[in-house]
């Protein structure tokens, strides 16, 4: 579902990129690390002139994925040297639900024992948009050992259907202060709907005080008339449940969608239900909702205008990947908001890396550098003046942007990637951490 959108960027992506690297970044970034380079020897004692050499000469044969990675990574070192250095013991103190941080919730793993069969954690290799003459494996994965992302559940395989897995889950961010889920949703009877584990969904989530927003998926045919229609029957048996979360607009409270790829649907369809005017409006009705649509590039903000949608997000984890991605314009894009009466909330996240599922797509990859990809995030987020943030993701494990607990895990083929040596729960100890820090910024306001 998240998949498609990702492709398209790549393309045009990687053609500017290799430009933009070849005869702007490229010389930039090697001043810079001269920079950085004169600094620490300042700093610390000088290093031997082999190894000086030694870089001088590796960066001269660097591919351009990896001269991209380099890149970013200073990019990240730069910009979390400016964040406040974080507090590395977390405290245990509770933390209330914070209803102004929502995070991205996938119910779509299934397993063996639980369902009959895997659902997910086998996932097929997708193939490449562009050839690069490269070969890459094919075929799915084959669980349990053998799953379809970079890093390894320290739940193992675990089926979305399992009560004890939600409540987990829903312990575990009740816990990080995390006040929403925003399940990732199609209607009942469509591939990965959550329709049969909604109703273990609220109850878990009622119990831990956490509150739930859809996430629509652009589902076979998905238009505005039928997503409404689809809509009807999920809020005639969750629309009083006190685990619906609601918004505030006007003096109404109402329940929350985010529309993800809203952009592939024109304007003058979605102001069919979302003007007062419209032939299908839901304003000022029962199925009045705050609709917010999903923000890729800089031109959507008149898609987001015009289609008379409440707000918007960006969902990407990773950095610079798309105009609303790109954390340096969250400022930008809080001001458009701010003008246009809409809500903003960026989405942050941990890191990207989905190169068990797209194999060829490296250029994407955003190491998390112990953290410090997440902290930039946040504080971007944080100084950009929101009201709400969105994280991507609680577990959205193919595309690496996950919180939840992983865990060290090697075969005789695959080392996973971890949290180590900071351990299962850092991301979770981290989202508190910033949760806290988001949630004291909101009390000034
Ligand atoms: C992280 O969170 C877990 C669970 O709340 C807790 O047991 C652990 O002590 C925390 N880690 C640190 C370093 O504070
Ligand atoms: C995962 O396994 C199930 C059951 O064998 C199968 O129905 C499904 O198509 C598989 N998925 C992929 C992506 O191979
Ligand atoms: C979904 O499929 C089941 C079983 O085939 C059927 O009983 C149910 O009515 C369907 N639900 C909807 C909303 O179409």
């Amino acid at each position: 579902m998240i998949f498609r959108k990702l492709c398209r960027h790549t393309i045009t992506f990687s053609r500017r990129s290799i430009l933009i690297v070849t005869f702007f970044i490229f010389p930039l970034i090697y001043t810079l690390f001269r920079q950085t380079k004169s600094d620490t020897l300042i700093q610390k004692e000088k290093p031997p002139l082999s190894l000086l050499f030694e870089t001088t000469t590796s960066n001269a044969v660097l591919s351009k994925s990896e001269l991209h990675i380099k890149l970013l990574r200073a990019k990240v070192e730069r910009l979390a040297s400016k964040v406040k250095s974080r507090a590395i013991v977390f405290n245990n103190k509770a933390l209330n639900p914070n209803y102004n941080t929502h995070i991205f919730y996938y119910g779509w793993y299934g397993n063996t024992p639980v369902d009959g069969y895997y659902k997910h954690w086998n996932h097929t290799y997708l193939p490449q948009w562009e050839q690069d003459g490269k070969i890459y494996p094919k075929g799915s994965h084959s669980p349990i050992l053998d799953i379809g992302s970079n890093f390894y559940p320290s739940l193992g395989c675990y089926s979305s259907q399992d009560p004890k897995v939600i409540e987990m889950h829903m312990k575990q961010l009740r816990e990080a202060g995390v006040g929403v889920i925003v399940i990732s949703w199609t209607p009942p009877n469509y591939t990965d709907s959550p329709s049969t584990i909604l109703p273990l969904l609220f109850q878990y989530a009622k119990l831990y005080e956490i509150k739930i927003a859809l996430h629509i998926e652009p589902y076979f045919n998905r238009n505005p008339i039928n997503l409404i229609h689809h809509l009807h029957p999920f809020l005639s048996q969750y629309g009083n449940n006190v685990a619906l979360y609601r918004m505030k607009k006007g003096n109404r409270h109402l329940p929350v969608f985010y529309i993800y790829d809203s952009y592939l649907t024109p304007a003058i369809s979605w102001m069919e239900i979302l003007t007062p005017e419209g032939a299908f409006s839901v304003r000022g009705g029962r199925m009045d909702a705050i609709f917010l649509g999903l923000l890729v590039d800089i031109q959507h903000r008149y898609h987001i205008k015009k289609s008379h949608f409440d707000g918007f997000y960006t969902y990407f984890a990773a950095n610079s990947f798309s105009y609303g991605s790109t954390w340096k314009n969250w400022k930008t894009l809080a001001k458009f908001a701010k003008q246009n009466e809409l809500i903003f909330i960026p989405s942050v996240g941990p890191g990207y890396e989905d190169t068990q599922v797209r194999p060829w797509n490296t250029k994407n990859i955003r190491q998390r550098r112990q953290g410090q990809y997440y902290d930039v995030a946040w504080r971007s987020a944080i100084n950009s003046n929101v009201k709400y943030i969105s994280i991507t993701s609680f577990n959205e494990w193919h595309e690496g942007t996950q919180i939840e607990p992983a865990i060290p895990m090697k075969t005789s083929r695959f080392t996973y990637l971890d949290y180590e040596p900071m351990g299962s729960y850092f991301y979770l100890n981290l989202t508190k951490w910033w949760n806290e820090q988001f949630t004291k910024t909101l009390l000034k306001y």
